[in-house]
């Protein structure tokens, strides 16, 4: 008994000296795929290119973790065709790239974007005051801020919500994050972020001044509920985007659509400059009419491209049972090598392929605004 005792002592006293402070975090590193490593370990996967849900808080039955507790993605019947052309293009060409570029400097002048910094949460106060300058002329009953905090840590995500006029339980999420991360010493090392993922922020900040100013300005206003979200910790394992779309789910709201914006501006080959539509963990009639908006807005063509799991926040979205879509800045291969790093600099990125990105979110937003999903 005593024995006993002081062996159980033991091995707590190695357990504890191995990880001071810290407790385990569970993982999902593939559909069926389940692990449970020290807070210090996500680094070491991250390094070395595993992607994965950090589902420490969201899973209470583990590690008996069952596939089939996941909902299945409806289908719905996105528009056939395009009824918004002259609205679409009228906003597509005010595209401002000065106002682009001077958000992404600003964004990416934040010593990093890491969500658990005290610079990563300046870096939200920032985005959000930024927003509320945006669309300060929109009355509150058409539009609310919300700063969803996520508790375990201190920068929060950010949704802006255009109520609809007449079915506003239907939503349409466009998405990106903001935060970024050095994955060599993220909690000393710069992460100026301006690809990975700032370009994405910035692609849909530029979307949203000018929904506002040409659209809700101008008296029009969404059939339903359009969305944007700035998730925080998308690099610690997509857990802002999971906070957020498991209270959606819990909540029972009905999200008909959700587009992630993220690596928008880098371009390798400017005599073959497109477009990545990601096919693989998405949902395959909303990536067909995200298609669709590409041919009819675009000046690029798209290409198919695969991304792997846990890739970006739209897999947050399709884990709770809604449908999520993924346009990058090109095929993965040929995506921009310098994420992660202090080289993800805005020098090395293209203001208009960002705002090709743009057109997608104005195109998508506009056009399912008043779409009816029945
Ligand atoms: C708010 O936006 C206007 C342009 O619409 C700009 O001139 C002004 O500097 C902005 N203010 C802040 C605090 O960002
Ligand atoms: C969309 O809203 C407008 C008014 O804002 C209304 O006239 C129209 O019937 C609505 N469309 C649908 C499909 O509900």
């Amino acid at each position: 008994m005593r024995i006993q005792s002081l062996f159980v002592l033991f091995n707590v006293a190695i357990i504890a000296w191995s990880y001071p402070y810290e407790p385990l975090r569970v993982l999902q590193v593939g559909e069926n795929e389940v692990m449970e490593v020290p807070e210090s370990e996500k680094l070491n996967l991250r390094r070395r290119g595993v992607k994965f849900f950090d589902v420490t808080k969201h899973t209470s039955f583990l590690p008996f973790f069952n596939k089939e507790e996941e909902p299945t993605v409806p289908t719905y019947n996105y528009p056939p065709e395009i009824s918004n052309k002259e609205v679409v293009d009228d906003s597509i060409k005010n595209i401002d790239k000065g106002s682009m570029h001077k958000n992404l400097a600003k964004f990416t002048s934040f010593y990093t974007r890491y969500y658990k910094s005290d610079h990563g949460f300046e870096s939200a106060e920032w985005l959000a005051a930024t927003i509320a300058n945006i669309t300060k002329d929109i009355p509150q009953d058409t539009l609310t801020i919300e700063h969803f905090d996520h508790k375990e840590w201190k920068q929060y995500s950010i949704i802006v919500r255009v109520t609809g006029s007449t079915t506003p339980e239907d939503i349409i999420i466009i998405g990106s994050h903001q935060d970024s991360i050095n994955l060599l010493l993220p909690s000393i090392m710069a992460a100026p972020g301006a690809d990975d993922n700032g370009s994405g922020t910035v692609t849909n900040m530029e979307a949203l001044r000018l929904y506002t100013e040409n659209f809700l300005k101008r008296g029009f206003r969404p059939n339903n509920t359009v969305e944007f979200h700035f998730y925080s910790a998308e690099e610690g394992g997509l857990l802002g985007s999971l906070d957020v779309f498991t209270a959606y789910a819990k909540q029972k709201k009905h999200v008909r659509a959700m587009l992630q914006q993220d690596m928008t501006g880098y371009v390798s080959d400017p005599e073959d400059e497109h477009v990545g539509i990601v096919t693989d963990y998405t949902t395959p009639a909303l990536t067909d009419f995200i298609k669709l908006i590409i041919n009819s807005y675009l000046s690029i063509p798209y290409r198919d491209t695969q991304c792997g799991y846990a890739c970006s926040d739209h897999g947050s979205a399709t884990r709770n049972g809604f449908p999520g879509s993924f346009v990058i800045e090109s095929e993965f291969k040929k995506t921009n090598k310098y994420i992660h790093s202090t080289m993800d600099t805005l020098d090395r990125l293209s203001l208009a392929h960002m705002a090709e990105h743009t057109k997608i979110v104005l195109g998508v937003i506009i056009e399912l605004g008043s779409w009816s999903a029945w």
